[in-house]
């Protein structure tokens, strides 16, 4: 370990064209309201340059609907004497990006070397935190001999699309020293301006066509003088609900700079953690908090966070079950506000999810497997293509992947315990949380002579094995969400809310089932069996099946898939029914079963890691925990994450696998718990780990957690602000 040159700072140096997706993701900066992805100044939408945009969403034809890309203000491409100095095209002498997360400023400098010398051109540009609407840049170029420097910039409109094209019409133009580019979206209409402003001591030349606002600038320059292009601009749409704080015409790149770094530290004032003892294990942490940051909706309405966040069209920008149950427990400690909004994107998406559940016959709300906005579903009946036949591919992720419901009303449980915020119960939530209910109620089957009620039919966390009966995580979730009905109701009950549900004979609907709700149980060798007949499948090793595969690309489940009809499991199926229920397991059931799934998990979802991680702390190995840990914490600083599922591109950011780091630190390495309205910890620190440090908010209150290998202080300390 050892070796950062800083904390907070990623630093890639050299060039190789193949880390242009993953770099993109990498090296993201964004505010909630958008993100923009790490690429090159100069690349356009083969380079996946993308400013990607939270809860706006457009479909074109019969094409799946996905988030809009909006114009690109940062296009900008460099001649030196008439010659083109860009990337991929022109090979660097050297090159180097950065990220510093800790201010959240991505950097470049690329060195050419011409006929006559060399050219170094830097930019640093941002996001702004402080303003969401505002991005800015500074581009510098220096050449070590007198040349004719000209760069044209300004608002690229030809942005990259997986299913577009989403602006039925585009606009260019310019005005009073401003350039812009409106896109209006097929689908609703909704207006999407990028307006931008050139901020240079020389004048340039503006041109429009039918895509971009350019202006290039010319000048002579001396030797080792640089030359400086500052841009602010702003990114507004007709279904904001704030708008700019400030006139574009009047501001500088240092002011909203400075604004953007005062707002980050106040971020990092509570998230950041100290690890003393393991460098890399505290920079992969903060830099996972820092996207987090990047991606969360703050301000913004009916909005929550895709499974690849803002880093582009991926997953057509839907918000999974990854949500609520990987990355809500860190708004929950910091920012709590934050976490709310997340849940109140469920109670405004609440119609979206009643009309699915008739859509299958099922009362109550049965929420979208991938939802976008309003609720609507955006996965399709067949989510895979198919490498060889290259035909779309029967898939159940959107029918029967009922386990996202209870993921919901898990969230809202969370943030009751974690925060005592009871409002989100009388502002919709009780509705969330009654009408699931009701739609697991109409999954419950009960055979002739039986007295326990089986769902069937269903798919559970792990995606290999499709249509089984019984997923022990499905019904015991499907358990927790009876309960969990059952005590908000007497929660309505005692505070005389008002509703027009009749709570007792919900209550008295949700006691029946909880009581005869058949939960598998350990068999003799104190193994949870998945579900239904799991256990008489062949158990092939994961390398095993990996290598039955006849294109790498290959999905592992549906009907053929290789890994079907063995054993072998996607991801945190039984696992994370054992972390999220730990009270009801003894540590020796706990460990047998992490000893029994774990080698036959392939950790085909980034989601997986973590809940693997968990557990080992819940059974008191930290450091078979720790390499589970970093793999969640680097999912996007290291290059391991799957990029295909059949011929679907799913690579981007991982914001589950980030939130899933930090529900180990806390709740795992920390051993932080909740008992009688007071937080404890039980420190289960990995080997070399000093001292962990980080701050947390408990029902309104902030403390300071300092856990060691030999015990654990947690102090409330005063908020600021
Ligand atoms: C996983 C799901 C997850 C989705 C989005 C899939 O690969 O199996 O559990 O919700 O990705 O992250």
């Amino acid at each position: 370990m050892g070796g950062f040159v800083n904390r907070h700072i990623v630093t890639a140096n050299g060039f190789d064209e193949k880390n242009i997706p993953w770099f993109g993701n990498k090296f993201l900066t964004g505010n909630g309201y958008f993100g923009v992805r790490g690429t090159m100044e100069e690349y356009r939408k083969e380079q996946m340059c993308a400013i990607n945009m939270a809860g706006i969403y457009d479909r074109v034809g019969d094409k799946w609907r996905e988030p809009v890309n909006a114009p690109n203000p940062f296009y900008s491409v460099l001649y030196v004497d008439g010659v083109l100095l860009a990337l991929p095209e022109t090979a660097p002498k050297s090159h180097r990006q950065e990220l510093d997360f800790y201010s959240a400023l991505q950097m470049r400098e690329t060195v050419w070397e011409t006929e006559k010398g060399t050219v170094t051109l830097s930019c640093q540009r941002f996001s702004s935190m402080a303003d969401q609407h505002l991005l800015a840049m500074r581009y510098v170029v220096t050449a070590d001999y007198d040349c004719e420097i000209a760069v044209t910039t300004g608002i690229d409109g030809d942005v990259w699309d997986i299913n577009g094209p989403h602006f039925a019409s585009l606009k260019t133009g310019y005005e009073d020293g401003i350039r812009y580019v409106t896109g209006i979206t097929g689908e609703r209409g909704v207006t999407v301006t990028v307006k931008s402003r050139l901020l240079c001591d020389t004048p340039g030349t503006v041109t429009t066509d039918q895509y971009t606002a350019l202006e290039t600038v010319t000048r002579q320059v001396t030797a080792n003088t640089p030359f400086i292009l500052d841009t602010v601009a702003e990114l507004t749409t007709s279904v904001d609900v704030f708008p700019p704080k400030a006139e574009l015409s009047t501001l500088t790149y240092d002011a909203v700079k400075a604004e953007h770094v005062a707002k980050w530290k106040n971020i990092w004032d509570i998230s950041e953690v100290s690890i003393d003892g393991d460098e890399e294990a505290e920079f992969s942490l903060n830099y996972s908090l820092y996207h987090l940051n990047c991606v969360a909706p703050r301000n913004l309405d009916g909005v929550s966070i895709g499974a690849r966040g803002l880093s582009g069209q991926v997953y057509k920008g839907a918000v999974f079950w990854d949500t609520e149950m990987f990355m809500l427990d860190y708004y929950i400690d910091t920012d709590p506000k934050a976490a709310k909004d997340l849940l109140k994107y469920r109670i405004d998406t609440i119609g979206g999810a009643r009309e699915k559940a008739k859509e299958y016959g099922l009362n109550g709300a049965y929420y979208a497997w991938e939802s976008q906005d309003g609720g609507y579903e955006g996965c399709s009946d067949y989510n895979v293509v198919d490498v060889f036949t290259k035909r779309p591919m029967r898939t159940y992720f959107r029918d029967k992947q009922y386990h996202v419901s209870a993921a919901i009303v898990y969230g809202f449980m969370k943030y009751l315990k974690g925060t005592g915020d009871y409002s989100i119960i009388d502002e919709g939530g009780l509705s969330v949380i009654l009408e699931c209910a009701q739609m697991y109620r109409s999954l419950l089957l009960k055979k002739a002579d039986s007295d326990w009620y089986e769902i069937h039919d269903v798919v559970g966390p792990d995606e290999y094995h499709e249509r089984v009966n019984n997923n022990a995580y499905t019904n015991r979730m499907a358990k927790f969400v009876f309960e969990t009905a059952l005590s908000m109701i007497a929660y309505a009950k005692e505070k005389g809310l008002k509703t027009d549900y009749d709570l007792d004979s919900i209550a008295a609907m949700c006691k029946e089932s909880a009581e005869h709700m058949y939960v598998p149980q350990m068999n003799e060798n104190g193994l949870i069996e998945q579900f239904d007949g799991y256990f008489g499948l062949e158990d092939a090793s994961v390398e095993e099946v990996r290598s039955r595969l006849l294109d790498p690309k290959e999905y592992w489940g549906g009907a053929y898939g290789v890994a079907a009809d063995t054993q072998v499991l996607k991801q945190a199926d039984v696992v994370a029914l054992l972390s999220m229920f730990r009270e009801e397991y003894s540590v020796d059931v706990m460990r047998k079963n992490w000893e029994y799934y774990e080698p036959r998990t392939e950790h085909g979802s980034s989601l997986s890691a973590c809940m693997y991680s968990l557990l080992s702390c819940y059974i008191g190995n930290p450091d078979d925990a720790y390499p589970l840990f970093m793999k969640s914490a680097n999912a996007d600083l290291l290059p391991a994450g799957k990029e295909w599922i059949g011929l679907i591109y799913i690579g981007g950011t991982h914001p589950a696998a980030q939130g899933g780091a930090w529900i180990v630190m806390v709740k795992g390495f920390a051993g932080i718990s909740a008992k009688d309205g007071k937080l404890t910890a039980e420190p289960k620190l990995p080997k070399g780990w000093k001292e962990l440090r980080f701050k947390m908010m408990y029902q309104g209150k902030l403390y300071q957690i300092i856990a060691r290998q030999d015990g654990a202080e947690i102090k409330e300390i005063e908020q600021q602000g």
